[in-house]
């Protein structure tokens, strides 16, 4: 079957419902990926009598969680722990098991993610070790899907599951520095830094993570913040800090009484930021937080540093003028969103900016979706996938459609605008979720899409009458 020009787009056919075209029989999904995402929507849709198939690069389920995953593209290091507390991350009708921990570790949320896949089938439907190198249109809106060993086939749609966090965004001096250097993508263990003089990059949760795991044996360990950032404390009043949010926050309060609420809490704890060489922040920023950080400041096994100004040798020199010898850094500098299986007219990317209508419909390719594009700001990403889940099936079985494509415009707009409203303009901030106004919009859209459902169907009704 001849591929179409994957730039021929049908305005029209994109909002028929996906399970309409592929004609008669059942309709045959691909899924790329036995991550979170990728088994969240294998589940939904094979609840809905979909035929559904998982592409899986790797030989096991559970992605990132995987510690030494052989798909080559997990970060996940000896001592990594979810950072948002169980019960939030958890699917929404799969807790973790009774009397496990707040923050269980990697092994547990691998295994998790196993039991999810054993407990609703999707594990017979996951093609281990098949890595996709194609994804291309055919005609008739159904798609193609490659594998790099020659098998795939054809669908009636696909959902992307493949993650964003195995491709590591380095920063542009790392030809400069002569020593040791690795991304935290490598990171495993802290014993290869001993009695060496580290720099770690960044104040996202990988670069915490890792300093706090190195500095109990390096002879020194230094943290470069080129932003603000707002420390917070793991647990307030022996409860997860996130739980205390919740009974003090408002959707409705304007960003400056929550940033006012934070910034009390994490004084009462950590102390003003300043005190240990780092600048409140005044927007929002994505959530940093690490049990055990700050006690190692007060310890000082960490000390803080500005932003890199230049690096010469081993030599950096930082923002405040201050220069210093390193053997090794450790680049905590987050990722890039990478879809090498999709033709450059298909992936959703503009630049850093995401080009999809509520991150899950490609807004020019019907039977193209996405699940997982996002950091959610303070929650649970695992949660978030349900909600998409659940849309796209809605999507692929016909039951509701995707409005036009001005309205689909109008929706990434008004998405656009609130995160430049909110948040910094670094790349890091790209798929940046805030889950409240992302569920609002979420539910507007479901809403109304059964309302031009209802509206489509009337007339029907009537000429049948
Ligand atoms: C270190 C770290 C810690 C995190 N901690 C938390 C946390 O505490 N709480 C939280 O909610 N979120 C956390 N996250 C966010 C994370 O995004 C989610 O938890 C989630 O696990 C991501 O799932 P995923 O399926 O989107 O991606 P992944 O887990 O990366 O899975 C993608 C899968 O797709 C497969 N794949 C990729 N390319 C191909 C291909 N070409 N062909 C076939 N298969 C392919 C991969 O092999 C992989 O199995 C963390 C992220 C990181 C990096
Ligand atoms: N334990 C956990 O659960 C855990 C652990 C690790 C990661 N995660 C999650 O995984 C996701 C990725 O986290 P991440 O920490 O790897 O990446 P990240 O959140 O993107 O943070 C990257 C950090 O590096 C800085 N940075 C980026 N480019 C830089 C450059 N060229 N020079 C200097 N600094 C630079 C950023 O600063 P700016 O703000 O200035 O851009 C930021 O501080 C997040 O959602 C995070 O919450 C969770």
């Amino acid at each position: 079957m001849a591929l179409v020009s994957s730039r021929t787009i049908d305005p029209d056919a994109l909002r028929q419902p996906v399970s309409a075209v592929a004609g008669t029989g059942r309709c045959r999904v691909a899924v790329i990926g036995a991550g979170a995402a990728g088994l969240c929507a294998a589940r939904h849709l094979i609840a809905r009598g979909v035929d559904v198939v998982v592409y899986e690069l790797g030989s096991c389920i559970g992605g990132l969680w995987v510690f030494g995953n052989d798909n080559g593209l997990a970060p996940a290091y000896q001592s990594l722990h979810l950072n948002s507390e169980a019960r939030v991350t958890a699917y929404r009708d799969f807790p973790f098991p009774d009397g496990g921990p707040l923050y269980p570790d990697h092994r547990q949320v691998r295994s998790y993610l196993e039991d999810y896949a054993e407990k609703f089938n999707v594990k017979p439907r996951i093609r281990f070790r098949s890595r996709v190198v194609d994804i291309a249109p055919l005609p008739g809106d159904r798609w193609r899907v490659k594998l790099e060993d020659g098998g795939g086939g054809d669908f009636d749609a696909v959902v992307v599951g493949s993650g964003h966090q195995g491709s590591p965004s380095h920063p542009g001096w790392r030809k400069d520095f002569s020593g040791e250097y690795l991304h935290s993508h490598s990171y495993r263990i802290p014993e290869p830094f001993r009695g060496k003089r580290v720099l770690v990059v960044g104040m996202g949760n990988s670069a915490v993570d890792i300093a706090s795991d190195i500095c109990v044996v390096t002879e020194s360990t230094t943290i470069s913040a080129r932003s603000p950032v707002l420390v917070m404390p793991r647990m307030l009043f022996g409860v997860p800090t996130s739980r205390v949010l919740g009974r003090l926050e408002r959707n409705w309060m304007p960003w400056p009484v929550r940033r006012t609420i934070r910034e009390v809490l994490t004084r009462i704890v950590h102390g003003r930021m300043e005190q240990w060489g780092f600048t409140t922040p005044k927007s929002r920023t994505h959530p940093t937080s690490h049990p055990s950080l700050m006690s190692h400041f007060v310890w000082d096994r960490i000390k803080a540093k500005p932003g890199i100004e230049s690096v010469k040798g081993q030599e950096v020199r930082f923002a405040d003028g201050t220069m210093q010898t390193f053997d090794t850094v450790i680049a905590g500098t987050g990722y890039n969103v990478d879809l090498p299986f999709l033709a450059p007219e298909l992936r959703p990317l503009e630049g850093h900016k995401l080009e999809l209508f509520l991150r899950v419909v490609h807004p020019t390719r019907r039977g193209l979706y996405f699940i997982g594009l996002f950091n959610v700001a303070g929650g649970g990403n695992i949660r978030m996938m349900d909600d998409q889940a659940e849309w796209i099936t809605d999507l692929v079985t016909g039951e509701i459609a995707p409005p036009d494509a001005a309205t689909m415009r109008a929706v990434m707009e008004e998405e656009q605008a609130f995160l430049r409203k909110h948040y910094p303009a670094a790349p890091r901030y790209a798929l940046e979720l805030d889950p409240a106004f992302y569920r609002k919009q979420l539910r507007r859209e479901r809403r109304q899409a059964r309302m031009r459902r209802a509206r489509q169907a009337a007339p029907a009704a009537q000429a049948g009458q």
